[in-house]
């Protein structure tokens, strides 16, 4: 089976301030392969541009692919290229879905939050609950009406009564500690958000003592730091000796070396650039990699990740 799909657009909808859901479906008319909820696709954008956008659509249904695109403000060309050009009736390349942020669907209750765009894989995760007939709930925190997306859907979805709205605007924020304060041995926290959003829900997840394997999250945006001092980076394989200097990412310098690097998200999050390291000691900068992996030093992220050593030898 070939990684990736052709599918057609064929509808595409406003559904906040600055996002618009795309519905992408088999050119020939079949179904599409399955999903599971919490499951991504990347969408081929231009040559050697792509992103990362998570499935919101429900699992049972394999006649579309839902995705939910937010026009990032800082858009290096990703979203902002998609909220221009993708119209219905474009034929585009996506991957097949992959997963890494799975549903544990034998939880006694499931407690789904999505701050912003990152309602869209909790949203796949209640239409999968749903379909179960699984206890859960479903909190969308967001900062006005005005950029709340799929709320009409929410009202209308058979699990509308499971769903809660937070608005900033309306001083209705979510209290975080009181969601989170009882722990129990088989209830599951998904949350996926902006990073302050997440940082918060599961800072205080731990200080309410959840089990961290009962947490279960996905950041969908991570601000690359590349501040830090320069470093010399021997590339072994391509055989080149170079010099990665502060504000410069290691991909961004082997790429002008002529190296070729794989790269999706850019932000430390899907794991497209994960190289192994053969020498020195890495600036670990990522949201993919586990602490442990961390910690092993074998491994590293070429997008965002940098090196506590003078020097370091990676197998490129
Ligand atoms: Fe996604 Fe580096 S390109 S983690």
């Amino acid at each position: 089976m070939s990684d990736f799909l052709n599918v057609l657009i064929a509808r595409r909808q406003e559904e906040a301030e600055g996002i618009i859901s795309l519905e992408l479906v088999d050119p020939a008319g079949g179904w599409l392969p399955p999903f599971e909820a919490g499951a991504h696709v990347e969408v081929h954008i231009a040559p050697g541009l792509s992103r990362h956008y998570s499935l919101c659509g429900s699992p049972q249904d394999r006649r579309c692919y839902r995705l939910g695109i937010l026009r990032e403000p800082a858009s290096r060309g990703g979203s902002a290229q998609i909220h221009k050009t993708f119209v219905p009736g474009t034929l585009i390349r996506i991957s097949q879905p992959r997963n890494q942020f799975r549903l544990q669907e034998l939880a006694a209750h499931s407690v789904l939050l999505g701050g912003g765009i990152g309602i869209t894989p909790i949203l796949a995760m209640a239409w999968r609950l749903h379909a179960l007939g699984a206890s859960f709930e479903l909190h969308y925190c967001v900062r006005s009406r005005a950029r709340a997306a799929f709320l009409a859907l929410l009202e209308q979805a058979p699990f509308a009564d499971k769903v809660d709205l937070h608005i900033d605007d309306d001083a209705r924020s979510l209290d975080i500690p009181a969601l989170l304060r009882v722990p129990e041995v088989n209830r599951h926290l998904y949350v996926c958000g902006p990073g302050g959003f997440m940082d918060a829900v599961i800072n205080t997840a731990r200080e309410h003592e959840w089990p961290s394997s009962n947490v279960h999250y996905e950041y969908f945006a991570a601000d690359v730091d590349a501040t830090g001092k320069s470093f010399t980076l021997h590339a072994e394989r391509s055989g080149l000796i170079l010099q990665v200097p502060e504000g410069r990412s290691i991909a961004e310098v082997l790429l002008e070396a002529g190296v070729e690097v794989s790269l999706s998200c850019e932000q430390g999050i899907c794991g497209t650039c994960l190289t192994h390291v053969l020498g020195g000691i890495p600036d670990h900068r990522d949201l993919f990699l586990t602490d442990e992996e961390k910690a092993s030093n074998d491994q590293m992220l070429l997008c965002c990740s940098r090196a506590t050593s003078p020097f370091l030898k990676l197998d490129i």
